[in-house]
């Protein structure tokens, strides 16, 4: 206690002019924000201890990231819970295991979670409220702050198939999904421009992690009469060693996010089949693409072979992630070869199927019974409604809403993407000379901001089925991190509110009045955005 007069002494005494300003009107917006009326204070000196209760390591983790984001100085918990000026507990009563109380009181300030996650969103906000410019000690009102998510499924999808992103970008990207709350990773790590994650038992991958070139200006000439494709010839590679992903994957944990791996299957399967063609419909050559089309080259459904492929990286797969989550892609898969090959048009028959796209669903099946059995359950994009949804399948909507009311119809769990809202890859200003080159598109913040993920059309029932939210960031014309966290941000933070926050709590100008505070934290990590919204 003497220790802690003297710290608080000297920093009165020796940083009179550094008062840190405070404004708990962070994003996301707690559910409650209640002031001392009086508008008493306390103070925060940098140094002091955060107290976390013994034996529990991930609240010892949660007091390094106090120590990290807030100058604080972990200490374990020995008596009395509020014995230091700071104190991270559990026990809040909530049914959301990521609900989070502070209460800043003449004695400090005791941040307490319905779990350990609860904490963690609880540090996050307290770093937003104190923002960047800190000084040694800071001023806090006395108020109780109150949060929790509003869904449980609070997405962000990164694309490192088309450009690859180095492992020290990746755990940025996390960094960067944390200070917005956001709790699954969705991880695109498979494509037609490129494999990425090692898979033991099928060691010629590595080489279908390496293009030579990638075509210049997107696709232009590639789909004008007599156009041909212009490549720059700098090569793309990029490898994932499962030592690499397991390091990854256990950075996302600490920071309560669940990485979600997606091999997308079985379209989009370029890379694969540059290596092993014989699980092409045609036998090849299928050389790895420079351009960004649906590619009609797909796995053959007929070939046993390709079930017996895909249970082989599945099951490495599993063994890396621990997710509940596999996702198995299955969007824009052109079934014109399968209507030619012989071997699918076989299996077809034996099966007594009648259109190629229960051919699909087969394949899905087939797949999810496998995951099932290692304990997974199965995501796909809204394709996988098509030949007929497999058990327990999750889909995830990016055709706009309608794949996602259907699948909720049919009881079905949905996590909203829809193109409209949650595409970040599109522009994000009008103004296209003023930003990089995008993909197309329009996707201004007020749009992401708007996004309602439970569609009207919903019964009560059947909106219990909408997990949540997931934005995208397809990396085609993204070869660069900066380039990436320019798409993302301040983007994200419109999505952390959809998110977060309860409808009625939602005001786009009030929303962008908060946002210079988290865009002063952006700019002391060295983030990227765009400085600009619409
Ligand atoms: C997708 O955008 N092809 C899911
Ligand atoms: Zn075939």
């Amino acid at each position: 206690m003497r220790k802690y007069i003297a710290t608080l002494l000297a920093a009165l005494l020796l940083s009179p002019g550094v008062m840190a300003e405070v404004n708990y009107q962070v994003v996301p917006l707690p559910q409650k924000i209640e002031l001392d009326p009086q508008g008493r204070k306390t103070l925060l000196v940098r140094g002091q201890e955060v107290a976390y209760p013994a034996g529990n390591a991930r609240m010892e983790r949660n007091a390094r990231f106090a120590q990290e984001f807030l100058g604080l100085k972990p200490r374990l918990m020995k008596g009395k819970r509020r014995e230091a000026p700071v104190c991270l507990t559990l026990g809040l009563q909530s049914e959301n295991p990521d609900a989070y109380q502070i209460t800043v009181d003449k004695r400090g300030v005791l941040i307490q979670g319905a779990s350990e996650s609860g904490v963690f969103y609880g540090i996050q906000m307290l770093r937003k409220s104190i923002a960047a410019e800190q000084g040694d000690s800071i001023e806090l009102p006395l108020a109780t702050i109150a949060a929790q998510p509003r869904f449980q499924y609070r997405g962000a999808m990164l694309d490192c198939s088309r450009h690859f992103f180095s492992t020290t970008f990746t755990k940025k990207f996390i960094d960067i999904l944390a200070l917005h709350g956001i709790n699954q990773f969705h991880w695109h790590l498979t494509d037609d421009q490129g494999w990425r994650p090692e898979i033991k038992a099928l060691p010629e991958l590595e080489k279908a992690s390496y293009r030579s070139c990638t075509v210049i200006g997107r696709n232009i000439g590639l789909h004008e009469p007599g156009g041909s494709l212009i490549c720059d010839d700098t090569p793309v590679q990029g490898f994932y060693t499962q030592d690499e992903l397991r390091d990854i994957v256990a950075y996302a944990a600490e920071r309560y996010i669940n990485i979600i791996p997606e091999i997308d299957l079985p379209g989009h399967m370029v890379a694969a089949l540059s290596v092993y063609p014989e699980l092409g419909c045609t036998g090849g050559p299928y050389p790895i693409r420079p351009y960004y089309t649906i590619d009609p080259d797909v796995l053959c459904a007929g070939n046993p072979k390709t079930l017996e492929f895909l249970k082989t990286v599945l099951g490495e797969i599993c063994d890396v992630f621990p997710s509940r989550y596999i996702h198995i892609g299955g969007d824009e898969t052109p079934r014109t070869n399968w209507k030619k090959c012989q071997k699918c048009q076989a299996l077809m028959k034996e099966l007594g199927l009648k259109e190629e796209a229960q051919l699909q669903s087969y394949i899905n099946r087939e797949v999810g019974k496998f995951l099932a059995g290692r304990g997974r359950e199965m995501i796909g994009w809204d394709e996988v409604l098509e030949g007929g949804l497999a058990e327990n399948a999750i889909v995830m909507s990016w055709r706009g809403y309608s794949g996602g009311i259907q699948a909720a119809r049919q009881h079905h769990r949905v996590i909203m993407t829809p193109t409209d809202n949650c595409y970040f890859d599109y522009y994000q200003l009008g103004d296209r000379e003023a930003q990089p080159v995008s993909i197309g598109g329009y996707l201004p913040l007020s749009r992401v901001y708007a996004m309602e993920p439970i569609p009207g059309e919903l019964n009560e029932e059947e909106a219990r089925y909408i997990l949540g939210a997931q934005c995208n960031l397809w990396s085609e014309d993204m070869a660069s991190p900066d380039h990436v966290m320019y798409m993302l941000l301040p983007r994200l933070a419109a999505l952390c509110e959809v998110q977060w926050c309860q409808p009625a709590q939602k005001d786009f100008k009030a929303f962008t009045e908060r946002l210079p505070q988290l865009q002063k934290l952006y700019r002391t990590a060295g983030y990227k955005y765009c400085t600009k919204y619409e």
